[in-house]
């Protein structure tokens, strides 16, 4: 199964990526991820940390080639979970033109839903463990005593505003791309982390 997750950032994307990849046996896919790996190892140019730090969008031709690598690792062959790409139409046109070479098709778009209000919190207080990558948050899921965390240089207020309004403006017109594709699901992301991951199995019909 491929699997397309969006949302805001906050939205519980990577939260929710963990459950359903362990379920499906799928590999998330996070071009966000990628990017900080890059980051961390020295790879990533300057003017991208820029952008990303300050809360914009890496230009399309960089994250359609990172997913286009990544597809042809061996463990995307049973599917994938795409968590935070595409984030433009041109990268759901190329997303959809990379999977029809392979004879496939994204299945199902999950539109997780979170008022504007509560991503600032979620996303100011997220930590996120060096070594495991597990995501906590300082009020809704402290991280253990001795968790090595760290603090994304992106969730400041500033950026996380920066971020929603990219959402906004650039973003949400791929919720309308998947579902005049007829593959969009929308799930309530409010309420306890194990409810959202209900609802969005249900979505999911596993
Ligand atoms: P990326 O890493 O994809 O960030 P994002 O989309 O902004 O999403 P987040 O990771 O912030 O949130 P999430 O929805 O995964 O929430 P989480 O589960 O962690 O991208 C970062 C940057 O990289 C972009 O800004 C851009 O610069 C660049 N980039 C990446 N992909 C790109 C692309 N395709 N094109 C161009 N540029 C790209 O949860 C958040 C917090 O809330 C956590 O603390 C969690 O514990 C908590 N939480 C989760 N669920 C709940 C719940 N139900 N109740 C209470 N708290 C909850």
């Amino acid at each position: 199964m491929n699997v397309v997750f969006m949302g805001p950032p906050g939205a519980g994307k990577g939260t929710q990526a963990k459950f359903v990849c362990e379920k499906l046996g799928i590999p998330q896919l996070s071009t966000g991820d990628i990017l900080r790996a890059s980051n961390a190892a020295g790879k990533l140019p300057a003017a991208l940390v820029q952008a990303m730090d300050t809360g914009g969008l890496v230009p399309d031709d960089v994250v359609i080639g990172l997913i286009g690598d990544r597809i042809n690792e061996s463990d995307c062959v049973g599917g994938a979970l795409f968590d935070g790409f595409p984030r433009t139409v041109p990268q759901a046109e190329a997303l959809g033109a990379m999977l029809a070479a392979r004879g496939l098709k994204i299945d199902i778009a999950i539109a997780i839903e979170v008022p504007s209000d509560l991503l600032i919190e979620r996303t100011v207080l997220r930590r996120t463990d060096k070594r495991t990558g597990q995501i906590y948050h300082l009020k809704y899921n402290p991280p253990p005593p001795g968790a090595d965390v760290v603090h994304r240089a992106d969730d400041t207020e500033e950026s996380v505003r920066t971020r929603l309004d990219a959402y906004a403006r650039v973003t949400s017109a791929v919720i309308p791309f998947y579902e005049e594709a007829g593959v969009l699901k929308r799930v309530d992301g409010v309420g306890a982390v194990g409810e959202v991951t209900k609802r969005v199995l249900a979505a999911l019909g596993v």
